[in-house]
């Protein structure tokens, strides 16, 4: 039997989150619609969900919906919340099977009240599980800000928070990501090499791999090349390569 992922890989990410890129292009290059590429590319969720429990990865983030995406035409954006809503109706299978819990992050009540509801449904139905599927949805750092300041002023005024006693620890309980660890790995398919207002505060010390294949045809090799370069830093966190090696 060839090794898991697991046991390939001693130094391995707690967390990894994906910029989910391509589906377009992908869709273009085979003279398709768009659709068909969103299409394929959720297909590939399902792979890449067995792949990262394989891993036995605690937290798999994926983006699916920036904050910005709602500018692209209505009928994509209606047939993207559609498909968001058929997996959620036929696939939730997929997360108790891996034992997983599903956790949304970023601007659940923008999305349509029905698919609000199948989110509510699906999160509560998986709460009791350990590792996360974390979907990033109608999700953007910037707005992030905005409402993680919004949340503290209340906490300000109720006196609930002194802003003199302000930390890192504090704001980060107000980021749609609260209680989750910071992504260690982030992977952007498609060949982009930008972040696209994702994570930009979590990933401030994630190593980032940039595979040039399209979403739907990012597979177990591309995964796998993801985890080397990941396995190959050395993560110094603002310190010395000797310090890091003293363990101290
Ligand atoms: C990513 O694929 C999916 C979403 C942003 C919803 P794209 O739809 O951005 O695909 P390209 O970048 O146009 O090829
Ligand atoms: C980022 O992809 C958002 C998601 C993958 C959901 P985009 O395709 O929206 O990003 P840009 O516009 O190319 O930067
Ligand atoms: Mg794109």
């Amino acid at each position: 039997m060839p090794p898991t992922l697991k046991e390939q890989f001693q130094s391995r990410p707690c967390h990894i989150a994906i910029i989910m890129d391509g589906n377009g292009r992908w869709a273009n290059e085979q003279g398709l619609p768009r659709l068909e590429g969103h299409k394929n590319g959720v297909k590939n969720v399902e792979e890449v969900v067995k792949l990262a429990n394989e891993l036995d990865l605690r937290v798999l983030t994926l983006f699916a919906f920036s904050s910005e995406n709602w500018k692209r035409p209505r009928s994509e954006v209606s047939g993207l919340m559609e498909l968001l809503g058929d997996f959620l109706t036929n696939r939730e299978s997929l997360l108790h099977d891996n034992k997983i819990k599903l956790r949304i992050i970023g601007r659940k009540w923008e999305l349509p009240r029905h698919i609000q509801a199948l989110l509510n449904k699906t999160e509560k139905a998986t709460q009791k599980y350990e590792k996360t599927l974390c979907i990033a949805l109608s999700y953007g750092s910037r707005t992030e800000v905005i409402d993680a300041f919004k949340s503290l002023y209340e906490d300000i005024q109720k006196g609930a928070c002194n802003p003199k006693d302000l930390d890192w620890n504090c704001i980060e309980k107000h980021l749609y990501t609260e209680g989750l660890p910071d992504p260690d790995l982030i992977i952007r398919t498609s060949g982009e090499t930008r972040l696209s207002n994702f994570l930009l505060l979590q990933g401030a010390y994630a190593e980032i791999y940039y595979s040039p294949k399209y979403w739907p045809d990012f597979d177990r090799n591309e995964f796998v090349k993801a985890l080397e370069l990941y396995a190959s830093r050395e993560r110094r966190f603002g310190k010395t390569g000797e310090q890091v090696k003293a363990g101290c």
